[in-house]
């Protein structure tokens, strides 16, 4: 049997009726280098999902495009039949081409396909949550999300889809996807460098509705600060830890997915993120990413 810690740092939410940890796991860095193909070592990648849910961790984000497949199949192989507390979350929207690309794949046709795809990757008859992701790499772009939403609606409305979320968004789809049918989620780039979504969080938490950071350490380029590494030392953290006890303690709609391909960063994240920051440090760490 395995050791379940009862309590996470920053304790749990409510997405729709799915009570999550706000200390989740993003599994994106799972698959191989790119996000392409599968990962150097496959046992070691089957150990980090098992670790997040001796953890105590049940919320975790994926994609059937990571790989592509690559990381859907791994939580299947390393997770199923899975425990009733966890809660997977994947999105839809973008597909992969030979080069490693992420070119949009939102005819409803696309997404419909993709939905089915992920169900049969995680061995799932229900997807408890599903974003539509939009924009590309560049960030949010302006456009209508109507179409490709209504379609993700008319999913859920056959039973495929518990909960609908929105990612790589601009505040004017966010609304627009509210006007249509509720949202549990928006899950956009935020972190303590990158804080161009304040007022979006902020409208949320008013809302009730979650804000999930993607690349809460920084993502392809982890976080590097001197100003971080300094409220670090001071803390007797890692500057990790306390980018994401920030995050934490920034918001309480905000849910944490960061992601991590080594069992000792996992367990380190949970550990330090608990840490509360003062005042005083708040303070200086505004200095990082001013909004
Ligand atoms: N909606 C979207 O468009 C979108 C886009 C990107 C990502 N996402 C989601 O967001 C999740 C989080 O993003 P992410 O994983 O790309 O970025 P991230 O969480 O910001 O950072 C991950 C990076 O930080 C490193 N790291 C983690 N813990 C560490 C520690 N204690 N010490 C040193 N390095 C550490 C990891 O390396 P190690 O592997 O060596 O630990 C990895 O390189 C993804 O897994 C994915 O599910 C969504």
């Amino acid at each position: 049997m395995r050791t379940q810690f009862t309590s996470l740092p920053g304790g749990t939410w409510l997405l729709g009726d799915l009570t999550v940890a706000r200390f989740g796991y993003g599994a994106m860095q799972l698959a191989g280098p790119g996000v392409m193909g599968p990962p150097a070592d496959h046992d070691n990648a089957l150990a980090v999902l098992r670790e997040v849910i001796d953890l105590g961790i049940t919320h975790i984000d994926t994609s059937n495009a990571y790989g592509p497949r690559v990381t859907n199949q791994l939580i299947r192989e390393a997770l199923h039949p899975y425990p009733e507390s966890l809660h997977i979350v994947t999105k839809v929207g973008a597909t992969r081409d030979q080069h490693g690309g992420w070119p949009p794949a939102r005819q409803p046709e696309d997404l419909r396909r993709s939905i089915h795809e992920n169900l049969d990757t995680l061995g799932l008859e229900v997807l408890d949550l599903v974003n539509l992701r939009l924009g590309n790499a560049a960030g949010p772009q302006p456009g209508s999300l109507t179409e490709p939403f209504e379609t993700l609606v008319e999913l859920q409305k056959q039973g495929l889809i518990r909960h609908l979320g929105v990612s790589n968004v601009t505040p004017e789809q966010v609304a627009e996807a509210r006007s249509i049918a509720p949202i549990v989620c928006v899950q956009n780039l935020y972190n303590l460098a990158y804080r161009n979504d304040d007022g979006v969080i902020d409208m949320l938490a008013e809302a009730s509705i979650a804000y999930v950071p993607f690349f809460p350490l920084g993502g392809f380029s982890p976080l590097q600060s001197s100003v971080l590494s300094t409220v670090a030392g001071r803390l007797d953290a890692t500057p990790m830890s306390v980018a994401l006890a920030w995050l934490l303690q920034r918001s309480p709609n905000i849910l944490l997915i960061p992601g991590t391909s080594s069992t000792a960063h996992l367990r380190e994240n949970v550990a330090g993120a608990g840490l509360s920051l003062s005042d005083e440090d708040l303070a200086e760490l505004d200095k990082i990413g001013p909004a």
